[in-house]
């Protein structure tokens, strides 16, 4: 049993309160490689934002368990070398379907867990949540639940339909299971298809899908249930015009690939949500850059030279989600 403490990372209780008092969000960055740690350290340090750093069991998957959790360790240290004595890292297990997976993780020194129940029936999804809080709080580590279920299709995430978030279930919900915080559903969707061409609008002008607006309603209803208390969005990803177009500029095929409108995520930001969990936008940053340089390169093989500006377009891209959309720089 380690625990996170002795590793330097934070659990999300002060940070989600301060956020929610605040009107900003935290941002939830998911990573599988060095690169991301690398891009996500710099660009929280060079910012002063808390960050939570997210390891899916696909991550996990890919590029073993033990290594992404000595990462998250390096990450604190690599934050203090650069300039940053205290840094507010969470390591965060993210989607977590088991409570063996939570424990696990909890053992290793994760600070946070979500345990998604959000497919199973309401009260076995309480009962889960419910399990992993009782063990989790023993070791003073958070929990994030869930109620109601996205659409989108992702490896290890997938659901072919949406249902919102009843803001008659989250009093019921967040009492009994304990959690620290809730995911909600008001929309929004995981990957770089969050919604059919048909769900969308077209712009006459540029000819770019315009997608239906977030459940702002159901945000506001949940709000008032739960005054204070943290609301976290997943599939918040933008999915960048810009970077969709380099894909597909240099080989790559994403037709009609659309995200959540960045005006939309800093609106949500002001709001109870104080947890915006992006991840398909790290992937497209560095697709579009690894393309780009390797259709201009094609002599190039060494995987330095073309992972060196992915890293750089990744922390750019952190940078302008930090400061430009979530509003948790200059925190501390
Ligand atoms: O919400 C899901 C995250 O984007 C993680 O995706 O399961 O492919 O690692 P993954
Ligand atoms: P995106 O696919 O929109 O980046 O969502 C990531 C996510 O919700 C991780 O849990
Ligand atoms: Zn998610």
């Amino acid at each position: 049993m380690v625990s996170y403490k002795e590793l330097g990372l934070v659990n999300t209780k002060e940070m989600f309160a301060k956020a929610v008092k605040g009107g900003y969000a935290i941002p939830a960055f998911n990573f599988n490689t060095m690169e991301q740690m690398q891009a996500i350290v710099q660009a929280a340090v060079e910012t002063k934002s808390p960050v939570i750093m997210q390891v899916s069991k696909g991550a996990r998957n890919y590029a073993n368990a033990t290594i992404l959790r000595y990462m998250a360790q390096g990450a604190v240290e690599y934050a203090k070398e650069l300039g940053c004595p205290n840094p507010q890292i969470v390591l965060h297990l993210d989607h977590g379907d088991t409570f063996e997976l939570c424990k696990d993780c909890i053992d290793m020194g994760f600070s946070s867990v979500m345990i998604d129940g959000s497919s199973l029936p309401y009260e076995e999804n309480i009962a889960l949540a419910k399990k992993v809080v009782d063990y989790a709080h023993k070791y003073d580590v958070t929990v994030e639940a869930e109620l109601g279920v996205l659409a989108g299709v992702e490896d290890e995430v997938s659901s072919a339909v949406s249902h919102y978030t009843k803001p008659e279930e989250v009093i019921d919900f967040s009492q009994r299971t304990g959690c620290d915080s809730l995911a909600i559903s008001i929309g929004t969707s995981h990957g770089a298809y969050k919604f059919t061409p048909a769900q969308c609008t077209r712009d006459p002008k540029t000819g770019k899908l315009v997608p239906p607006p977030l459940a702002f309603d159901i945000l506001h209803e949940i709000e008032k249930k739960l005054p204070g208390f943290p609301i976290v969005l997943h599939g918040s990803s933008s999915v960048p015009q810009d970077e969709v177009d380099t894909i597909n500029k240099y080989g790559g095929k994403l037709p009609d690939a659309v995200g959540i409108p960045e005006e939309q995520l800093r609106e949500a930001s002001k709001s109870a949500v104080c947890k915006i969990n992006i991840d398909s936008d790290s992937r497209l940053a560095m697709t579009a850059a690894i393309r780009k340089y390797l259709a201009e390169n094609p002599s190039h093989f060494d995987p330095r030279q073309y992972l060196k500006p992915a890293r750089e377009n990744m922390k750019k891209m952190y940078i302008h989600k930090i400061v430009n959309v979530l509003g948790s720089n200059e925190k501390f």
